[in-house]
């Protein structure tokens, strides 16, 4: 074990109005500061940076705060259907799950398809499949759907929907989702992204979050990311990819990075959201276009820091 370890986590972007529509600043900061602290202590005990993400998410997807496992935002016919990834950096292994239902924690879900390793992405019915061949943990879909989902939903509806403009449906629509990059004391890298996308999307609707290089991208030479916001404008500019791509081919680091990210974002698609990077030096940085962005970090084994906006 040669050096230091970093970890960076994120519960989702959007405007600061529309996250405290859901709960008080004080209820997101406990969980980040909580999830933060669980996460060093893990870190500290040589666990890997895959695990750690794996552990992290979980812990986002088990708190209704947040918009991924139990919480997840509604779909048209007020479904939960959810999206998760993620990825080694050492080995550019990558296990995603999309459109999935009933499984308590996607983002295990995703590291099984990993660690089976023939497939990249398994997507409803099929996932649902292998996630009761892996003695997936489920739950019924009463577990999910909370009342301030219902709300939203309605709110969505009532404004006008077909939400892929989220302006319509404000202030309700956080653009949510959860993630968390880390680098243990090994210096590997890796990201998990988990969420249940945009409210009032289409039934079958494939955002962001489980596509590699989109929300979610690690790989040891250059950093491990995790991207929130409105995941065609992700999806569009292989956002996560683009992230790396800064590192490797410009040699930034995470601030420079992140910030490029965004710049590149706003310019091509004007796109909406959020991001957090931990480079291979284990620097820590996040950087948004949007006014809000939960997230907190422990940058090489320092102090723990939150910050929503
Ligand atoms: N970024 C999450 C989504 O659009 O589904």
């Amino acid at each position: 074990m040669s050096q230091s370890y970093s970890l960076i986590i994120h519960g989702g972007a959007g405007a600061l109005e529309d996250l405290k529509y859901e709960a008080s600043e004080a209820e997101f900061r406990k969980s980040i500061i909580a999830i933060l602290a669980a996460g060093r202590q893990r870190l500290e005990n040589g666990e890997s940076a895959l695990d750690v993400v794996e552990y992290c998410v979980n812990l986002l997807e088990d708190n209704p705060l947040y918009n991924a496992g139990k919480g997840s935002v509604l779909n048209e016919n007020a479904q939960v259907e959810m999206d998760a990834a993620l990825m080694n950096g050492s080995d550019l292994r990558a296990g995603a799950v999309t459109c999935v239902k009933n499984v308590k924690n996607p983002i295990s879900l995703a590291r099984q398809v990993l660690e089976q390793g023939d497939h990249v992405m398994l997507a409803g019915e099929g996932a649902l499949e292998f996630a009761k061949f892996c003695q997936a943990t489920l739950r019924p879909d009463e577990y999910f759907i909370t009342p301030a989902r219902l709300k939203q939903l309605a709110e969505a509806k009532a404004a006008g929907r077909m939400t892929l403009d989220h302006e319509r449906i404000k202030p309700a629509q956080k653009l949510g989702t959860v993630g968390a990059v880390a680098q243990d004391l090994n210096g590997n890298l890796a990201a998990a992204t988990s969420t249940g996308g945009l409210v009032n999307k289409r039934w079958g609707r494939v955002g962001d979050t489980p596509v590699v290089g989109a929300g979610v991208f690690a790989d040891n030479e250059t950093c491990g990311v995790s991207a929130t916001g409105y995941g065609e404008q992700f999806l569009r500019t292989v956002f996560a990819k683009t992230i790396s791509d800064f590192v490797y081919f410009k040699g930034m680091d995470a601030a420079a990075a992140a910030t490029a990210g965004i710049q590149y974002l706003v310019a091509k698609v004007n796109g909406e959201g959020g991001v957090i990077v931990i480079d291979k030096a284990g620097r820590c940085s996040a950087a948004q276009s949007t006014s809000g962005l939960i997230h907190g970090w422990i940058e090489l084994g320092g102090e723990a820091h939150c910050k929503l906006g």
